[in-house]
C-alpha cells in the first residue's frame, strides 16, 4: 500500500520525491547506526517521505527525546500524522526553512532522506548551511545518496565527513555521516 502511494507522489513530482521506491531496512540501519539512543535529546528528520526512517526511530528512542519532521509534500505529511507519537511534531514545510519554525532549539541529529541530485546547486548549498545551523556541536548529519554528487560540496561545508556504502537498497546507497566541529563557521 505504502509502496504505491509513494510510486504515485513521484509520477506527481519526481524531482522532489527523487526515488520510485521507499529506501528499505537494510538503508535504515546504515542511517540510523551513528544515533545514540541514550544521549539524543533531538532528532530532526528531513524528507522522511511515508516514514521508513520515521518508524524506526521512533521505536528506538527514548521517552523523553523529541523528534521534528520537515516534509514538503502534504500527502507524505497526512500519512505521517496519522502516527499519533507525542514525542512527533510534524512540520509541512521545506526543510530549508526549519530554523525559522526551531526557533532555539538544536539537534543532536539530522537524519536526511532529501533527494541532493535533482536540488539546485544553489538549493543544496542553503541546504548544509540550514542543516548546520540547526546542529548542536558534536551533532551529526546522516545523508543518503545514489552517487557521490554531493561529497565535495559537504567537504565545503562540514570538515568531517565519513562515507559508508550498502549494497543491500534499491538502488545500492552511499551514506555520508557529517560532523558539526567547533571549528565549522554557520556561515
Ligand atoms: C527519496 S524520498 C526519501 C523518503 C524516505 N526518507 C525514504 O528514504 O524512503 C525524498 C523525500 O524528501 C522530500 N523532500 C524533497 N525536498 C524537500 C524539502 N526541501 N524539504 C522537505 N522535504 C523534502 C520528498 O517529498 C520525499 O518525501
Amino acid at each position: 500500500m505504502g509502496k504505491i502511494k509513494f510510486i504515485k507522489e513521484f509520477l506527481k513530482n519526481w524531482k522532489e520525491v527523487g526515488s520510485v521506491i521507499p529506501s528499505c531496512r537494510f538503508l535504515a540501519g546504515k542511517m540510523l547506526g551513528p544515533i545514540d539512543f541514550k544521549k539524543a535529546g533531538v532528532i530532526v528528520e528531513i524528507g522522511p517521505g511515508l516514514g521508513c526512517f520515521t518508524n524506526k526511530i521512533l521505536e528506538m528512542m527514548d521517552e523523553d527525546t523529541k523528534l521534528i519532521i520537515f516534509e514538503i509534500n502534504p500527502d507524505f505529511c497526512r500519512e505521517l500524522d496519522k502516527n499519533k507519537d507525542s514525542r512527533l511534531t510534524i512540520f509541512n514545510v521545506s526543510a530549508l526553512d526549519m530554523a525559522y519554525h526551531l526557533k532555539e532549539i538544536k539537534a543532536d541529529y539530522v537524519i536526511s532522506g532529501i533527494p541532493l541530485s535533482t536540488l539546485a546547486n544553489d538549493s543544496r548549498g542553503l541546504l548544509f548551511k540550514a542543516i548546520k545551523n540547526i546542529l548542536s556541536e558534536g551533532g551529526v548529519y546522516v545523508q543518503f545518496q545514489y552517487s557521490l554528487g554531493a561529497y565535495k560540496k559537504l567537504k565545503s561545508v562540514f570538515k568531517k565527513v565519513a562515507l559508508k556504502f550498502t549494497l543491500f537498497n534499491a538502488p545500492p546507497a552511499f551514506v555520508y555521516q557529517c560532523v558539526k566541529e567547533s571549528s565549522d563557521s554557520d556561515s
